[in-house]
């Protein structure tokens, strides 16, 4: 089947896991807001960091672990973002997901990439320096939030990456998502620079630290 037939296919199937998982109420007021944002949208991301180390695991009451093939099932019932068969096709030797699983539910999804994550609201990749990785879509569910589940997730990626001999974690967390911004200072990470975007009718600015700021050498925004 064709690449873009593929790309559909998993859109409308993502579409219904979340619906399942989350409700029709949340569908709907996404597909409101990407109306919104197609006419006209901007934000700031706070891009931040965290040098790799590794941590000895001590008294943990959550299960960390990094999530396989055949985890399409649980996600697609638990976090709701992909189905099975999306799920599945997003994972690749570069790109992993990690979960936080209680009592046989997951709590906790992140997705980590060496490579680089299409990020829509840009339309564009973006990439970690060579030998860092990028953490992306974290998802606590509702229920288990405010009780540490995302700062212990991020301090395991951390140990996981360090394990693998990786250097830095960056992240870029919405200005306006409080409780993300918390989370990833509580894991450790710090703010680095503040990358402002626009929208307009499709034609997109992204505006990227000049040559000696601070930043400059973080991720990268490409299009391919
Ligand atoms: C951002 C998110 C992953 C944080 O996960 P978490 O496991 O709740 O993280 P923490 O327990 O460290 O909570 C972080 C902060 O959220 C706030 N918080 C606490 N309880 C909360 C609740 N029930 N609901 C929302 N936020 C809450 C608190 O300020 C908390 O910090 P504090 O406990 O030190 O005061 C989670 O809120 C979430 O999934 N949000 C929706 C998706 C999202 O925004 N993802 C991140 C961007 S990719």
């Amino acid at each position: 089947m064709p690449d873009d037939r593929i790309g559909a296919l998993y859109v409308a199937e993502r579409t219904l896991a979340r619906a399942r998982s989350r409700g029709a109420g949340e569908v709907v007021r996404l597909a409101g807001a990407r109306l919104k944002e197609a006419a006209g949208s901007g934000d700031t991301l706070v891009v931040c960091s965290l040098a790799a180390e590794i941590e000895p695991s001590a008294g943990e009451s959550f299960l960390f672990r990094s999530a396989t093939s055949n985890d399409g099932d649980l996600y697609a019932r638990d976090v709701g973002t992909d189905s099975r068969r999306s799920f599945r096709a997003r994972l690749s030797p570069t790109t992993s997901c990690f979960v936080v699983e209680s009592k046989g539910r997951l709590l906790h999804a992140t997705w980590v990439t060496t490579s680089g994550a299409w990020t829509r609201e840009l339309q564009s990749y973006i990439r970690p320096p060579h030998g860092d990785a990028y953490v992306f879509e974290s998802f606590t569910r509702p229920d288990a939030r405010g009780k540490g589940v995302y700062p212990f997730a991020l301090r395991k990626i951390a140990s996981h990456a360090a394990g693998r001999g990786l250097g830095n974690l960056w992240v870029a967390v919405e200005a306006g998502n409080p409780s993300s911004l918390r989370a990833v200072s509580k894991a450790g990470f710090r703010p680095v620079f503040r990358l402002e975007y626009r929208r307009r009718w499709g034609r997109l600015t992204v505006q990227i630290p000049a040559p000696g700021e601070p930043g400059r050498d973080g991720l990268r925004i490409e299009r391919t």
